[in-house]
């Protein structure tokens, strides 16, 4: 079965804008699971004193919607402050695509996401977060459960791939129920530090695994 994209959500997965890294991002934000396939990562240059949205990229190994939808966001928050973008809801791309079919809507979201974290992401790493809360293990899990366990399709943290998490003296211990030698150690290591390292009061995540 066909799944019914609009014409305009066609041409922009077929002919995506702003496809791409940028080298010396001033912030960045996975969304979805290398390992699994389904992911896209955005990427943000910032002017420094306007906060504007100077350039923004994406990587996508998702679906057309989440290609689409990923393309024309980074469209709509290009020369944008970035309080403003942080508003773009994935409902504002699927009327700019001209709708999106239901079971499509999730690809969106995760592509919104991408970029409300990137933002969020360049916010505690440049200072501007309006209310500095102290990181604690709660705050560390609510980032954590962004980060797909491959082996289950969902989260790390409710799939108990994730023991325990320690917040002390600007370091994040996080224990993961997985052999080191495991063929997806690395990668799920390098989403936990990836996605807790722009923490504002962070300096080091160690990622431990569990004896063979
Ligand atoms: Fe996986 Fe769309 S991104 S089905």
């Amino acid at each position: 079965m066909s799944i019914p994209y609009t014409k305009k959500v066609l041409q922009y997965f077929l002919h995506p804008k702003n496809v791409g890294e940028i080298k010396d991002a001033d912030a960045t934000a996975t969304e979805g699971s290398p390992s699994c396939g389904d992911m896209v990562k955005l990427y943000l240059k910032v002017d420094p004193k306007t906060h504007e949205i100077k350039d923004i990229k994406f990587q996508s190994y998702g679906c057309a919607s989440n290609i689409a939808t990923a393309s024309i966001i980074t469209e709509l928050a290009k020369g944008k402050n970035i309080e403003t973008a942080k508003d773009i809801s994935w409902e504002n791309a699927s009327k700019e695509l001209g709708g999106l079919p239901p079971v499509k809507v999730h690809c969106a979201v995760l592509a919104v996401d991408a970029l409300k974290t990137a933002i969020e992401n360049y916010e505690n790493t440049h200072g501007l977060l309006k209310e500095k809360i102290s990181t604690d293990d709660k705050i560390a899990i609510k980032r954590l459960r962004h980060v797909i366990n491959p082996i289950a399709g969902r989260d790390i943290v409710s799939t108990n791939l994730v023991k325990d998490v320690k917040v002390h003296d600007k370091i994040i211990d996080v224990t993961v129920d997985m052999a080191e030698d495991h063929q997806f150690y690395n990668n799920i290591a390098d989403e936990i530090i990836e996605r807790l390292i722009p923490l504002w009061d962070i300096e080091k995540v160690i990622v431990i695994g569990t004896p063979d």
